[in-house]
């Protein structure tokens, strides 16, 4: 048995926040009963319907792709460019990306049909790690780094601490390496953190997410995530750390 709100999300119906409201709004029958209580649980042999809809429960399943730049990170775009959907012709279920990368940003993008496991790796509540290696443009200067590390004000706000690491650094070209890791994703967070310390960002890679890398992948392309990672990513969710 699982609770409505998370098979309604599991459905692709809205996400687990939206299909709360549409409990408590009335919207929701189950086998024919309007319920209104969000702690309702229900088995796979129910018909749940919303607003009169009765919706289709499909199996679970996880991608991860290695978006390359140029891409849109969205499930349609209306100006017609290649989505991170387009990298899977060939899977029939809904799926989407979890969270955003940037135009330009290529790396690890999640692809699921699973709106419940979507909440739980973006929230920033469950503070899921990402890892993200920055071309700047400029070398920025430690005290600059440090407060990268510490939290610095962006227009929607403080960051939150963040672990900022030097890979290289070319005076010549007065360009630096930078490895970033955060556990908030607002909008183009990475490249206005950089902004804020005036090294733009040249390049962006997201490398890491949670306990997922981009090892064994080229740019543009994908592979299913075993249940033992997606297990894994739920308790780094739940608890913040696996093991
Ligand atoms: N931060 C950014 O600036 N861009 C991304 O795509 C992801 C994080």
């Amino acid at each position: 048995m699982e609770r409505l709100q998370k098979v309604m999300a599991q459905a692709g119906v809205a996400s687990r926040r939206k299909s709360e409201d549409l409990i408590v709004a009335g919207k929701v029958k189950v086998n024919g009963e309007t319920v209104t209580e969000l702690g309702t649980r229900v088995s796979l042999a129910d018909r749940i319907e919303v607003e009169g809809v009765q919706i289709v429960k499909e199996e679970a399943i996880y991608y991860l792709l290695y978006k390359p730049r140029g891409i849109i990170s969205t499930a349609n775009d209306e100006k017609g460019r290649k989505t991170v959907v387009d990298f899977f012709p060939e899977v029939e279920e809904r799926i989407y990306p979890v969270g955003r990368l940037d135009y330009d940003t290529s790396g690890i993008i999640i692809m699921t049909n699973d709106g419940e496991f979507a909440y739980l790796m973006t929230h920033p509540k469950f503070e899921i790690k990402k890892t993200y290696i920055a071309k700047t443009k400029g070398i920025p200067r430690r005290e600059d780094l440090r407060k990268l590390e510490r939290g610095i004000k962006l227009e929607d706000g403080m960051t939150a601490p963040a672990r900022v690491k030097t890979i290289s650094v070319d005076q010549k070209a007065k360009a630096a390496i930078i490895e970033i890791t955060i556990h908030e994703g607002r909008n183009r967070q990475v490249r206005r953190m950089f902004d804020a310390i005036g090294c733009p960002v040249d390049s962006l890679k997201r490398e890491q997410f949670g306990n997922l890398t981009t090892r064994g992948l080229n740019a543009g392309e994908a592979r299913p995530l075993t249940i033992h990672e997606v297990k894994q990513l739920r308790v780094l969710a739940e608890t913040g750390k696996i093991g």
